[in-house]
C-alpha cells in the first residue's frame, strides 16, 4: 500500500523508505532548509565530473544555489532534497510542469556515493510522489550520450527513447537524448519498492517532526 499521509494547502511532500543504505528521504525543503544545504548543493555541482554530466558550465556559488530555487519555485517546479540517515546525499527536481507534464532532472552529489544505487531509488521515490502528491501525469528527461549512468538508471525506472514533438522539443544538442517515462514499467520494475514508501506531507509548522509521525 503506497500512504499518504496529511492535510491539503499547498503542501511540502516527503517520502521516507528504510533500505539497505539506511533511512532514505527525499523531501521539498523549506526556504530555511534550502539556505541549509545550499552550500553543499554548490559544492556537488561545481565537481568536475558533475558539472559536465548536467551541462553545467558556470561555477555556482550558494546564493546561486538559492535563487535556482527561488526561479525553479517560481515557475511551479518541484525541487526535492536527497539525504540518508540525515545526511544530504544531493537533490531532484521537477521542473517545467505544465499541463501535468514536467522535467525531471537528479544529482547524487558525492563520486563516492555514485552508482550503489541511490539515484535509482531516490528516483523511484520522487516520481512516485510526482504522480500520487504533485498532479504530474507524464515526466520527461534530456540526458547527453556520455551520461551512462543517467541513462541506465532512467532505463530501469522505466523510461523510454522519446521522439514526439514535445520530447523533442527539451533537447538542446542535436545528440540529446530525449526520453519519456512508461508508468507500467515503472510501476511493474519497482513494485515491493514502492509497496514500502512513506509519502506525506509536511507539517508546515513542524516539518521534520511531521515527517518522521510515521
Ligand atoms: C545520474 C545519477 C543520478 C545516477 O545515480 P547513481 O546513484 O550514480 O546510479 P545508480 O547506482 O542508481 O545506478 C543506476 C544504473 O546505472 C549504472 N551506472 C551507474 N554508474 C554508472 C557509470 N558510471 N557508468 C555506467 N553505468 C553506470 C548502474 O550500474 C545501474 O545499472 P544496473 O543496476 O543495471 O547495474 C548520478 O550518477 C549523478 O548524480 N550523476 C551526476 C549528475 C547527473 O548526471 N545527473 C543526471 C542528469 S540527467
Amino acid at each position: 500500500m503506497y500512504v499518504l499521509v496529511g492535510m491539503p494547502v499547498t503542501p511540502l511532500w516527503s517520502i521516507e523508505v528504510p533500505s539497505a543504505h539506511g533511512l532514505l528521504r527525499a523531501f521539498e525543503p523549506t526556504q530555511a532548509e534550502v539556505l541549509a544545504a545550499a552550500g553543499a548543493l554548490a559544492g556537488f555541482n561545481n565537481d568536475s565530473h558533475n558539472a559536465a554530466m548536467l551541462t553545467n558550465t558556470l561555477e555556482l556559488t550558494a546564493s546561486d544555489v538559492v535563487e535556482l530555487y527561488r526561479e525553479l519555485r517560481d515557475g511551479g517546479g518541484h525541487p526535492f532534497l536527497l539525504e540518508c540517515d540525515g545526511i544530504l546525499m544531493g537533490d531532484a527536481d521537477f521542473r517545467g510542469v505544465k499541463n501535468a507534464h514536467a522535467e525531471f532532472a537528479i544529482m547524487v552529489g558525492a563520486r563516492s556515493e555514485q552508482s550503489r544505487g541511490l539515484g535509482t531509488c531516490y528516483a523511484v521515490m520522487v516520481h512516485q510522489a510526482a504522480r500520487l502528491a504533485l498532479g504530474i501525469r507524464q515526466v520527461f528527461c534530456t540526458i547527453i550520450p556520455t551520461n551512462l549512468a543517467s541513462r541506465r538508471m532512467v532505463e530501469k525506472l522505466g523510461y523510454r527513447l522519446d521522439k514526439s514533438p514535445y520530447g523533442q522539443s527539451l533537447i538542446e544538442a542535436d545528440d540529446d537524448l530525449a526520453m519519456a517515462i512508461d508508468w507500467q514499467a515503472f510501476d511493474l520494475a519497482h513494485a515491493d519498492f514502492l509497496s514500502r514508501l512513506v509519502v506525506a506531507k509536511r507539517d508546515p509548522g513542524n516539518p521534520i517532526g511531521a515527517d518522521r509521525c510515521r
